[in-house]
C-alpha cells in the first residue's frame, strides 16, 4: 500500500520543477502504456474518446471506493430486492460433518419457520435483502436467499421421479434449443423438465407436456405456478405461461402430431419407444428426440424398436452425466504442533449416514446435502494460515438415467434409374 502511495503521489505531483522546467521524465514513463497502445490503433475519433477518459482524474483504488457514488439497487439495474410476503426463501442451515440443510417455504407474515435450530419468524425474512444471516430464537444463524430453480424442483413436492437437474440441463445442451423454440414432452410427472424446458424456450417459445395421469398432471400443473407465481412476487416480472399441460396418453395423441411441428422432443416415461411412431412425424427434419432410462437394457429396447420399425432416427450419443463431488476444508492440527498430522473434520469423526433425502415438513422442505466446514466461523482458522485438505468427497450422486439423443434424418431419395 505504502508503495502505491509513493507512486501515486509521484504521478499526481508532476514534480519536474528540480528539473530546470523540464518534466523528469522515468524509464516507465517513456515507453508506451497499455492505454496508448490501443489508443493509436484505433480511428481518430474514437482515439479521441479514449484520451478524454484517460485525461479524466485518476483516483487511487482505496479513496476510488470512497468517492464513488452510492447507487441504489434500483438505479444500477440489479435485480430486486428485499423478500415479499408470498414469495419462496431457501434457509441454510450448517450441520455438524460439514452438512448443509436447506429449509424452502413460502413466506407469510404470520407464519414461522422451523428449522432444527429453531424457530424464524417469516416477518423478521420479509423486507430482508436475499443472502442475509438471521438468527433463529435458538442464536442459530440461518443463510436466508432466494432458491434457484434447480433448488426448487428438488424440494418442490413429487408424485414420480423427476428428473434430475444435472441431466436437465445436459438434454437442454442435446436438444439445443433456443428461446422461441416448441419441444413436445412426455410425460409430465412432477414437472421438473417442464420448468426447465418453459425457461429455456422463453416467452415467445412454447412447450407441449402430455401426461398419463391426472394425479401427476395435477401436480406438474401445481409445481410449475406456484414456482410463476413465487417468481413474479420475488422478482416483479413475470415468468413465461408458455407450458401446455396436456392429460392424455401420448401413444393416442398421433391427430393431435398433424397439426405441429416441434424443434424438439424430450422422452421421460416408461416405454418411450411405444411413442416415437406417434411423434415422429411433428419433429422437424434433423431435430432431436432426447430420451431418459434409467436402464441400460431400456435403451437397448429403444434401439431395437427403432431399427425393427425402421424409424428415422440416427443414435448419435447415449451418455451418462456424473459429477464428482470433492471435499476442500480448513484442516484441524493435531496438538498445535505438527502441521504434518493433519486431518480435516471428515477424518477425525465418524462419516455421517447418506443424508440425500428430501423431506416435507408441513410447508416447507428439507434437503439435506452439499458439504461444508462448520469451522470457517472460528476466528482462529479465519485468520491464520491453515494446510487444507482436499479429496474426493465420501458421498458421491449414485446413477440417474441414461441419455440417449435421436436424431430424425429422411432416408435417401430413391434413385429413378
Ligand atoms: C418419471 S416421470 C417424468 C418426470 C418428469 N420428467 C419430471 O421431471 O418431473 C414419467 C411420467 O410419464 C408418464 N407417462 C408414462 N407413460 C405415458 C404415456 N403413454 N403418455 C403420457 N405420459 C406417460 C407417467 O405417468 C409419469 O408421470
Amino acid at each position: 500500500m505504502r508503495v502505491w502511495r509513493g507512486l501515486w503521489r509521484a504521478v499526481s505531483s508532476g514534480d519536474g520543477a528540480a528539473h530546470g522546467g523540464r518534466p523528469r521524465r522515468r524509464a516507465w514513463e517513456t515507453s508506451l502504456s497499455p492505454l496508448e497502445r490501443v489508443r493509436r490503433l484505433l480511428p481518430p475519433e474514437e482515439a479521441a474518446a479514449v484520451g478524454r477518459c484517460a485525461a479524466a482524474p485518476q483516483v487511487p483504488p482505496e479513496e476510488e471506493e470512497a468517492t464513488a457514488p452510492q447507487v441504489s439497487l434500483e438505479e444500477a439495474g440489479a435485480r430486486p430486492g428485499p423478500f415479499r410476503a408470498g414469495e419462496l426463501a431457501l434457509a441454510e442451515v450448517r450441520r455438524k460433518y460439514n452438512a448443509t440443510l436447506k429449509l424452502l417455504c413460502r413466506l407469510a407474515a404470520g407464519s414461522v419457520l422451523a428449522s432444527p435450530r429453531g424457530l424464524l419468524p417469516h416477518c423478521d425474512i420479509i423486507g430482508q435483502l436475499p443472502g442475509q444471516m438471521l438468527r433463529t430464537s435458538a442464536g442459530a444463524p440461518l443463510l436466508l436467499r432466494r432458491p434457484s430453480l434447480e433448488e426448487y424442483v428438488l424440494l418442490m413436492p413429487r408424485g414420480p421421479t423427476i428428473a434430475y437437474p444435472k441431466d436437465i440441463s445436459a438434454i437442454l445442451m442435446m436438444m439445443d434449443i433456443h428461446p422461441g423454440d416448441t419441444v413436445l414432452e412426455t410425460g409430465s410427472g412432477s414437472g421438473a423438465m417442464s420448468l426447465f424446458l418453459s425457461r429455456a424456450v422463453g416467452p415467445k417459445g412454447r412447450v407441449i407436456s402430455y401426461e398419463i395421469r391426472d394425479d401427476h398432471h395435477n401436480l406438474a400443473k401445481k409445481n410449475y405456478r406456484h414456482w410463476r407465481t413465487a417468481w413474479e412476487i420475488g422478482h416483479m416480472e413475470e415468468w413465461p405461461d408458455n407450458v401446455d399441460f396436456i392429460l392424455k396418453d401420448i401413444s393416442t395423441a398421433a391427430a393431435d402430431m398433424k397439426s405441429v411441428t416441434v424443434d424438439a422432443i424430450v422422452l421421460d416415461m416408461l416405454n418411450p419407444q411405444s411413442a416415437l411412431p406417434v411423434v415422429h412425424p411433428s419433429l422437424k427434419q434433423g431435430g432431436v428426440c432426447a430420451v431418459y432410462l434409467a436402464n441400460i437394457t431400456q435403451v437397448i429396447d429403444l434401439l431395437d424398436r427403432i431399427r425393427t420399425c425402421k424409424l428415422p432416427f440416427l443414435c448419435e450419443t447415449i451418455i451418462e452425466v456424473t459429477y464428482r463431488n470433492w471435499s476442500v476444508l480448513p484442516a484441524k492440527i493435531k496438538n498445535c504442533k505438527s502441521s504434518q498430522m493433519v486431518e480435516n473434520q471428515e477424518n477425525i469423526e465418524e462419516p455421517p449416514q447418506k443424508e440425500y433425502e428430501e423431506i416435507h415438513i408441513q410447508d416447507q422442505a428439507v434437503l439435506k446435502e452439499s458439504e461444508y466446514n462448520e469451522s470457517l466461523s472460528d476466528d482462529a482458522e479465519t485468520y491464520c494460515s491453515v494446510p487444507y485438505v482436499a479429496r474426493p468427497s465420501y458421498w458421491q450422486d449414485g446413477h440417474s438415467a441414461f441419455l440417449t439423443k435421436l436424431r430424425k434424418f429422411r432416408p435417401l431419395l430413391s434413385s429413378c434409374c
